[in-house]
């Protein structure tokens, strides 16, 4: 798997897809206005179900828009998953004032209504283990943001991937809120099993100054064969 786009702009998705260098798409909110989604839900299921076909068999991650009732959200997942059969469905580890219905509603659909759940926007390798006893698919640990509050990512990847190993499960881990071109080896070294990377990371992962200059070289001792 090795590496998603974390986008919601389809020319970048079809860029890479040419290249056959990602396997798999992860989008949130935030990242959808950014690419600038517009249209309410409707737009979010055009663009949504765009990316999807376009990227099939791999996976794309949604994300559900509302933390209500833990009923609400299931049900706003299930219609979510709909769209597409390759489309994974974010939850957030827990709502914004720390309400703990999340991690049903991420066990119900897993476990009772044959849904893909990516968990998101976990900091740290406790709640990662947490969202994988509860049947996620996918934890994703936000490393850029852990490494923007003081804390190290890399050992929090350790301590996950040796966890999940240990205890025998499943879960995929993705390494999320890339910060840097070093983040990609240095975390899917540590253990991660995915990092989902921004388009223009992924550029400049690609061009290297040294790599250009002796391109030319040939090309101009070419000219005089
Ligand atoms: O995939 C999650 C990611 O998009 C969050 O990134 O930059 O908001 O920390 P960031």
């Amino acid at each position: 798997m090795a590496l998603f786009l974390d986008t919601g702009d389809i020319n970048e998705i079809k860029k890479f897809i040419n290249m056959g260098i990602i396997r798999g798409v992860t989008t949130n909110p935030t990242i959808l206005f950014k690419s600038g989604v517009t249209g309410g839900m409707e737009g979010v299921k055009k663009t949504s179900i765009e990316i999807a076909n376009l990227i099939a068999p791999n996976p794309l991650s949604v994300e559900i828009t509302k933390n209500e009732s833990p009923e609400e959200m299931v049900q706003e997942a299930i219609e979510l998953s709909k769209w597409a059969d390759n489309i994974v469905i974010k939850v957030p580890f827990h709502g914004p004032d720390g309400e703990l219905e999340n991690i049903q509603v991420i066990h119900e659909l897993e476990t009772k209504h044959n849904v893909r759940v990516n968990v998101t926007a976990m900091m740290s390798a406790q709640q990662c283990f947490l969202a994988a006893m509860a049947g996620a698919t996918y934890v994703s640990l936000f490393c850029g943001r852990v490494n923007n509050m003081g804390y190290n990512s890399v050992e929090e990847l350790k301590k996950l991937r040796k966890l999940l190993d240990e205890h025998k499960l499943n879960s995929k881990i993705i390494c999320a809120s890339t910060r840097e071109v070093l983040n990609v080896v240095e975390w899917l070294g540590a253990g991660g099993h995915i990092v989902t990377v921004l388009p223009d990371l992924l550029n400049k992962m690609i061009v290297h100054p040294y790599t250009k200059e002796t391109v030319q070289m040939f090309l101009d001792d070419a000219k005089k064969l």
